[in-house]
């Protein structure tokens, strides 16, 4: 189960009684996860400092904001890499809301797409799938194709040169 934090946009943000301190979500969570009602306990849109918080409760995931388009999660993936947490980002693309830039409209993603023979939204993929060995993605869509094309992201390979024009 994933604890969705409401503390900044996008989304609601919890004003007035809605606001719980995390340590009361986690101390509730944690019961139910020893009572045996859920599994296991995730984290959703977090800080550094609140995942560093909360991890010795046993957090198994985190899923913030995260692609080429967006990487100011930076510091939460690299605690999630220190301390083995599987990392699921949302937006993995860019997301789908007007407005929001999509990572298949990068320059450089449609360099190193056209390279390799696949399509910019795998390379986008491909490039989260790289970026930690505990990374899953988790891309929205509405159209079978894109589905297929999506789950293939998985045998994409990207080498340094990749990575390198990705980073750029
Ligand atoms: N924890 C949170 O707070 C939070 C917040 C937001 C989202 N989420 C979750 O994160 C996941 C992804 O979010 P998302 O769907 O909003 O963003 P996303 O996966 O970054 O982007 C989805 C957009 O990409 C397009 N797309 C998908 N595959 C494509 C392809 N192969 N080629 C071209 N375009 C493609 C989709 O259009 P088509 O439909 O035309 O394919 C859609 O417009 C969802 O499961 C969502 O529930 C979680």
């Amino acid at each position: 189960m994933n604890l969705r934090r409401a503390d900044a946009p996008p989304g609601l943000v919890a004003e007035g009684d809605q606001v719980v301190d995390l340590d009361d979500q986690l101390a509730a969570l944690t019961a139910l996860r020893d009572e045996g009602l859920i599994g296991a306990l995730g984290l959703s849109h977090v800080s550094a400092d609140q995942l560093r918080h909360a991890l010795p409760a046993g957090i198994v995931c985190v899923q913030n904001a995260y692609s080429l388009v967006d990487r100011s999660s930076e510091a939460v993936l690299d605690l999630c890499r220190e301390h083995d947490v599987a990392w699921v980002p949302y937006f993995p693309l860019g997301g789908a809301f007007p407005g929001q830039t999509h990572v298949t409209s990068l320059p450089a993603v449609q360099q190193v797409a056209a390279r390799l023979g696949a399509t910019p939204s795998q390379v986008g993929l491909a490039w989260v799938l790289a970026r930690s060995p505990r990374a899953m993605v988790i891309p929205g869509t509405r159209s079978v194709g894109h589905l297929e094309e999506n789950v293939a992201a998985g045998s994409v390979s990207l080498s340094a040169e990749d990575l390198a024009t990705l980073d750029a």
